[in-house]
């Protein structure tokens, strides 16, 4: 499978001129590279004037959605709607939103399945605290993200979902985890799928990581702790530095 690169942009940047410039130096430095699928995931607003063409390589996806597909919620956007304006993937359950806007589990195991329902692929978020980690707790907290994150959802449907290891205390810190835990954690996801799904669903399903990626640590995460691809939040704001580390993952 090639390497999944994805570029989580939060809140930034704030005007559209800086969004198309970036998108632009990205596509200009990646069109080269081979064998990396990269996708960015820009604030909604800026997700209508991204340029969808075949051509571009580039993937779009969206940082959110709601769990309704049309109506009355008010500053709501649906994955159908994201879904009609070229969107392949979408962002569920990140540890901003779980904080910032109070998403629980079951808001987030809502969304996974409207979206899946619109054809969209999820980059369903999990990871653990730091205190959750100190108490040796890590394992158990994703154990309950992923069972409750995918509360009814099929064999058939799970297969257009992507995993994506964050640890909450990795995330913007400039403290990345190390390859061994990642890997650790991506084979305890795997695991779980297993046992929930099948052996071969597991084997299939990607599992990404992020939290304080840069062109440095890229390389490894996808090589040595074998990891299928990376969210990538501050260091994909800066395109030179997403360049590199696209070109360090590429085979
Ligand atoms: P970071 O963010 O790369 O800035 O640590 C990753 C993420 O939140 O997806």
């Amino acid at each position: 499978m090639k390497p999944l690169i994805v570029a989580n942009w939060k809140m930034n940047p704030t005007t559209l001129a800086e969004a198309k410039r970036l998108s632009d130096l990205i596509k200009k430095g990646i069109k080269r590279i081979r064998n990396v699928e990269v996708v960015i995931c820009p604030p909604f607003i800026y997700l209508a004037t991204s340029d969808k063409r075949q051509a571009t390589k580039i993937k779009l996806g969206a940082q959110d959605c709601f769990w309704e597909e049309k109506g009355a919620f008010t500053g709501g956007i649906s994955p159908k709607m994201l879904k009609n304006l070229g969107c392949e993937y979408v962002i569920l359950g990140h540890s901003e939103r779980r904080r910032y806007f109070s998403e629980t589990d079951e808001m987030i195991n809502k969304k996974i399945k409207v979206a899946l329902k619109a054809k969209l692929k999820p980059i369903f978020c999990i990871g653990e605290t730091e205190e959750e980690r100190n108490r040796e707790e890590a394992q158990n907290v994703l154990k309950i993200q992923i069972k409750k994150g995918l509360a009814k959802i099929s064999k058939k449907e799970i297969k257009n979902l992507i995993f994506a290891y964050e640890p909450v205390w990795a995330i913007g810190t400039s403290n990345p985890c190390d390859q061994s835990t990642a890997q650790t954690m991506s084979l305890l996801i795997k695991k779980i799928i297993s046992q929930l799904y099948n052996r071969n669903i597991a084997r299939n399903t990607r599992v990404l990581y992020g939290g304080s990626v840069n062109s440095e640590n890229a390389r490894n995460y996808i090589k040595e702790a074998r990891m299928d691809g990376l969210l990538v939040g501050g260091a994909s704001l800066d395109a030179q530095e997403f360049i590199k580390i696209i070109e360090t993952v590429s085979p």
